[in-house]
């Protein structure tokens, strides 16, 4: 196993950022942002002589040491995932302890992966251009020359000249949230300078920019709490967002700090993307991204929200060293989003999550039958390996069973959740490796546990978990079934009729859905992918005509009946459906850019009808998010323009 950050070129071992300053500018025109970036370094062993940043398609214009220009600089060629390393020659030579000032002047590229900047009709609003920023895993680069590892912790300030209102992963200093939009200046022509200041250290993936025609409303925070919380979004989507969240975001976030302590970032703000960003939600501090896909009119997908909320302290307190140890991050938030779930509704409400996470890692284990490195949950990578390959649920479910199997073992949420506590309290602020975590819960155990909590401990197999590969689980679990038995009753008596050849004999009606929730629906969907065998054609095409899954508005029911049909004899049928949903070209207009429903869909489709699985990707390609477009194309075999790849 690396000891050192596998996906980083920069000295960070030797000298450390400590404090960034930022001076950007957006320009729209140009779909770039210009400016500086002020690094204050400290030394952290002695005789260091150079400081080495990460950059990955930015143009260096220039670099001033303690205000200095100087001309030796050099950027290194060009690593196909990790970038071009920027050498910074150092005018003394430093002694641990002592800082030193680096001023980088430099403008992103179009060929950038970190920033998407869309055109204003890609929006909802139509009128206003776009940008949004995902950094995570290895793409803060891309914005700006940073040393890009989770062990490193920086604070920082920016000032960003634009003419739409901008948002970053900090606390906004001027003007104020809750003033007029865009400081009462012309939106999209008027230039204002926002300021703003992330006084709590946090690693570079969680470095975020959005600016767009944004708008703010607040939420009801309980009495007595020092932090606010809000949402953004566009004008348009404002109503909807605000219902959507405005009745869980605080209350779970109060939640969570009675079980991992007080919450530090001072702001929780949500903000709604457009349809491309790619994942359901990106957990930047002060300001969690989510996607629109969650606006389901029904509260049903607020465990996204809860899920990010709970990396305040799991990932953005406590946070894995490098891409090996990503499982600490995920594994645990989407642990302790359950536990949430279990505390505020109810166990059975922990067991459908469990049940739906479940069904997912299952998936991500076959996926990955040829790659078994990526089924582990500590995953030795090479030097310069992209971590964004690896990404499944791994991470989060076989994580998420492993600490419940150990909360199990030991005794219950009762002795486990004292331990929580002790664990962020421990490591809140650093960067920490699977090894840390584990001697740190025998220690906790040696000191305030029992001779049978170690031996429960000692009886765990923690080769398997941390370290095994497999289509399964070490170890088979048990979750409460309360919400999942109708849905999975209902999906089996389809299955029994199966060969029912009459379909006006088949006893099935609209209504069958009527007491099932949207997350229960889901797993009714899943557990009818799961037989050996699929439905009959005209089994599913009456399926369809009862419960109109292929024309619902919500995309995590439709993702997963496209997913049923298009590996039954159906397929052909609905394969066209399936490539119009995903691009936008049908009633719903947009993309379907959260790479959970595209990636899986395009896989689908290519199995049946590779030829306008390519076109249409080729048409709509650059629709999509870099992220996702690389990954699509991957996942079918394509280069980046969409061209198969010979041989
Ligand atoms: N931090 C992740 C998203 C991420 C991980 C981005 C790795 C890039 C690299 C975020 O917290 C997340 O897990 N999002 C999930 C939400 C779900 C598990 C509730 C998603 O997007 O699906
Ligand atoms: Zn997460």
């Amino acid at each position: 196993m690396h000891e050192a950050d596998p996906t980083s070129q920069s000295n960070y071992l030797q000298i450390a950022t400590k404090h960034i300053a930022f001076d950007w500018t957006v320009d729209f025109d140009n779909k770039v942002i210009t400016g500086t970036a002020t690094h204050d370094l400290i030394a952290r062993i002695d005789e260091v002589s150079e400081v080495i940043f990460d950059t990955s398609y930015l143009h260096i214009e220039g670099v001033k040491v303690d205000g200095d220009a100087i001309q030796d600089f050099r950027l290194g060629p060009k690593h196909e995932v990790m970038g071009s390393a920027l050498s910074v020659p150092l005018p003394r030579t430093l002694s641990a302890g002592s800082s030193i000032l680096v001023e980088i002047t430099y403008r992103t590229t179009a060929n950038g992966t970190a920033l998407q900047f869309l055109d204003k009709e890609q929006t909802q609003g139509k009128t206003f251009p776009f940008l949004f920023s995902q950094c995570q895993p290895i793409y803060a680069r891309d914005l700006a020359p940073v040393q890009d590892t989770p062990s490193v912790k920086l604070t920082y300030s920016a000032s960003v000249r634009s003419v739409l209102p901008v948002l970053l992963s900090a606390r906004r200093i001027s003007p104020p949230s809750d003033g007029p939009a865009h400081d009462g200046k012309t939106i999209g022509k008027d230039e204002v300078v926002y300021k703003y200041d992330q006084p709590t250290p946090i690693p570079s993936y969680l470095l975020a920019i959005a600016a767009g025609n944004l708008q703010y409303k607040p939420f009801q925070v309980p009495d007595g709490k020092q932090w606010k919380s809000g949402v953004w979004s566009e004008p348009e989507l404002m109503d909807r967002s605000f219902w959507e969240f405005s009745q869980d975001t605080s209350r779970f976030l109060a939640a969570a700090e009675n079980l991992a302590g007080p919450y530090r970032f001072g702001v929780y703000d949500l903000l709604v993307l457009p349809p491309s960003f790619p994942y359901g939600g990106m957990e930047n501090p002060c300001l969690t991204f989510v996607t629109p896909t969650l606006l389901a009119g029904d509260r049903s997908l607020t465990g996204v929200v809860i899920h990010e909320l709970t990396h305040s302290w799991f990932g953005n307190g406590v946070t894995h060293a490098h891409a090996s140890h990503f499982w600490l991050n995920e594994g645990w938030t989407t642990y302790v989003e359950r536990v949430l779930l279990q505390i505020i509704h109810s166990p059975a409400h922990r067991g459908l999550s469990s049940v739906i996470g479940y069904n997912a890692l299952l998936d991500s284990l076959a996926f990955f039958k040829d790659k078994p490195k990526y089924q582990k949950l500590v995953i030795d990578f090479d030097y310069g390996e992209n971590p964004d390959s690896a990404y499944s649920r791994v991470p989060y479910d076989k994580g998420a069973n492993f600490l419940l199997h150990i909360e199990r073992t030991l005794g219950g949420l009762e002795v486990f959740l004292p331990y929580v506590k002790d664990y962020i309290a421990t490591y809140m602020g650093h960067s920490i490796t699977t090894e840390t975590w584990k001697n740190h819960l025998y220690a906790y155990f040696q000191k305030n546990g029992s001779d049978e909590q170690i031996k429960a401990l000692n009886s765990i197999n923690w080769d398997a978990w941390l370290h095994q590969s497999g289509l399964h689980l070490p170890v088979e679990m048990e979750y409460d079934l309360t919400l999942a038995n109708p849905a999975n009753a209902l999906a089996d008596r389809w299955y029994e009729s199966r060969h029912t050849m009459d379909i006006s004999k088949l006893d099935f009606e609209s209504s069958d859905l009527d007491s099932l929730d949207a997350n229960q629906r889901a797993v009714f969907l899943e557990r009818l992918e799961s037989y050996n065998e699929s439905l009959p054609a005209r089994h599913l095409f009456h399926f369809d005509e009862l419960y109109g899954f292929s024309k619902t508005l919500s995309t995590e029911i439709r993702f997963r009946f496209y997913t049923l049909v298009l590996k039954s004899q159906a397929a052909m049928h609905f394969v066209q459906g399936a490539a119009n949903w995903v691009v936008g070209a049908d009633d719903t207009g947009v993309v379907k850019g959260r790479m959970k429903f595209c990636r899986p869909v395009f896989r689908a489709m290519f199995k049946v009808n590779p030829d306008l699985t390519i076109s249409t990707f080729r048409q709509a390609r650059t629709q999509f998010h870099p992220i996702a477009q690389s990954l699509i194309a991957q996942d079918l075999g394509l280069d980046l323009t969409g061209l198969r790849v010979s041989g």
